[in-house]
């Protein structure tokens, strides 16, 4: 457990970067297992979709891709940054002025006004937000390349135009603000956590000088009395600012969108969660709307809706209308899930469980809550054909040279294709297969990163009620 975190990459919106060395082994052998299994499952299936010819027919050029794009959306891929010189106009005529980003105190005053005025983009075009209507949530942070294609692919989303997409930012970027602002396909709204290590570089939730440093001994850090030698992890390691922002951000998101916004007040309707690196199939909306439907009578239990699942490879991939339904996993079923505001309502009396556990991973510390605290514990009914994709990391297979953004979306790209041209997009219906046996997903201990008491208590703070 010592090397868990060294492993890792900058921090991310993302969750695909917990790493757990001990379990590596067993992992590596269930990818093994898994590619046998769905090797031989594809022997035996009618509707296999030309995946051996599709890698070869795969083509990742940057032209393959706006190819593959209707060129009315192209301006979300190609639009400009700032980081160039600006031409203004003065009295003296036009003179260049380089691109100055905002500094701290501005990005903090910007910030906390955009967080009052509640801004809804669109509104006049679309209308105002139904009680009903699904409210699509995507954490982003700082990954503009990713966060363009995702945005390209919700406006080719069926329904799209009914939605409100909230776009929930922990990094403050007028390139990003930019992009998101010239959406018109749907409402529109951003929110900004206040609490980002990008606005407290020097200071707790960022860095603070007087914290321990991550590998100091309890002891020692007791005799230089650095501020939180108290509370270090499960493993004996202090706070990285780093690895706990995001478990912030995702429970300061949710405070926020349920419970905070004038425009969710009255809100029953589904709200679902994306990120920054993920890629939606055109019927998206379409089957949560299929599958919200059909819960009542498939799964009365199943508060989650869930529409994606990791695909070890894009290769060997049946697109269908199966459902299957099971006990929410974090690691399995933290893409593109969906549930309402009287679910929030218990998550949120379980606070304590989640802010308080010894895990910087949200989705771990979900799921923690989940079967420790909640009394309808989380269940959710999947659907087997993923429509959430993530983009953001090569799958397993990839070696690192050849692994870029543009391959993985390229092969998206072909797989829905390939739905498309089969019509296994928009289902008549879907229906409950048999899901695959579960090993009892037992609780172990927290990852750790999380055992700082200011964490706990800044995490607790978020769900204090604003009025
Ligand atoms: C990839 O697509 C681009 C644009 O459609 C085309 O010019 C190029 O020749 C293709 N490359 C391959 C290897 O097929
Ligand atoms: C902006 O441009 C300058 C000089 O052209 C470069 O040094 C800097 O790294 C760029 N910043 C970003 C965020 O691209
Ligand atoms: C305009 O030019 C005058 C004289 O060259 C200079 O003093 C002044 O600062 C300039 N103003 C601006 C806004 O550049
Ligand atoms: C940030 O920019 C504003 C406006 O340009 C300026 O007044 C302020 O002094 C700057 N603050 C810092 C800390 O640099
Ligand atoms: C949403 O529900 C509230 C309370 O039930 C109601 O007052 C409001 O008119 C509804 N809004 C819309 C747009 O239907
Ligand atoms: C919200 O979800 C719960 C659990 O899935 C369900 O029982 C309830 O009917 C839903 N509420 C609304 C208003 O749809
Ligand atoms: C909790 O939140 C309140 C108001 O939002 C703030 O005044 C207070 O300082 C916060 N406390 C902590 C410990 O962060």
């Amino acid at each position: 457990m010592r090397a868990r975190r060294i492993q890792l990459a900058l921090p991310k919106t993302g969750t695909m970067y917990r790493r757990r060395n001990p379990y590596c082994f067993r992992i590596v052998l269930g990818i093994f297992f898994l590619f046998f299994l769905i090797f031989n499952l594809n022997i035996f299936t009618t509707q296999d979709l030309e995946e051996s010819s599709m890698s070869d027919i795969t083509n990742d050029s940057t032209a393959a891709i706006l190819s593959m794009v209707p060129s009315v959306f192209h301006k979300f891929l190609t639009s400009k940054t700032r980081n160039q010189t600006v031409a203004v106009t003065t009295q003296n005529g036009t003179i260049t002025d380089p691109y100055h980003p905002p500094n701290i105190s501005e990005i903090l005053k910007f910030i906390s006004k955009y967080n009052d005025l509640q801004i809804v983009l669109n509104e006049d075009v679309f209308g105002p937000l139904q009680n009903d209507s699904v409210i699509i949530v995507i954490q982003v942070h700082s990954r503009i390349t990713y966060l363009r294609h995702l945005i390209v692919s919700l406006a080719q989303a069926r329904e799209i135009s009914r939605t409100l997409l909230i776009f929930s930012h922990d990094f403050y970027d007028e390139d990003i603000n930019d992009l998101i602002q010239s959406i018109d396909f749907c409402k529109v709204m951003q929110i900004f956590y206040p609490y980002s290590i990008q606005t407290h570089p020097y200071d707790f939730p960022g860095v603070d000088p007087g914290d321990c440093p991550r590998d100091i001994k309890k002891d020692q850090a007791i005799v230089r009395k650095c501020i939180n030698a108290l509370h270090p992890d499960l493993y004996g390691h202090y706070r990285e600012a780093k690895f706990t922002q995001t478990k912030h951000h995702w429970w300061w998101k949710a405070n926020r969108v349920f419970d905070q916004l004038e425009i969710t007040r009255y809100h029953t309707g589904l709200v679902l969660f994306l990120e920054e690196d993920h890629y939606v199939a055109e019927d998206f909306l379409y089957l949560l709307e299929l599958m919200q439907k059909r819960a009542l009578e498939l799964c009365p239990q199943c508060n989650i809706l869930s529409l994606g699942t990791y695909l070890k490879t894009f290769n060997y991939y049946t697109y269908n209308s199966r459902v299957e339904v099971m006990p929410w996993i974090s690691s399995k079923h933290n893409m593109g899930f969906a549930f309402n505001k009287s679910s929030w309502r218990e998550i949120r009396e379980c606070a304590r469980h989640f802010c308080s556990y010894d895990d910087y991973n949200w989705d771990w510390s979900l799921q923690h809550l989940s079967q420790n605290c909640l009394k309808h514990k989380l269940h959710a009914m999947i659907v087997k054909g993923p429509r959430v994709f993530h983009i953001g990391e090569c799958g397993v297979h990839h070696k690192k040279k050849n692994c870029d953004s543009n391959q993985v979306i390229a092969k998206v790209q072909s797989v829905l294709k390939i739905a498309r041209s089969s019509k296994q997009m928009f289902p008549k219906t879907v229906t409950l297969t048999v899901a695959s046996i579960l090993k009892k997903t037992k609780l172990r201990k927290g990852n750790g990163g999380w055992g700082d008491q200011r964490d706990h208590i800044l995490c607790m703070n978020m769900t204090l009620p604003t009025w």
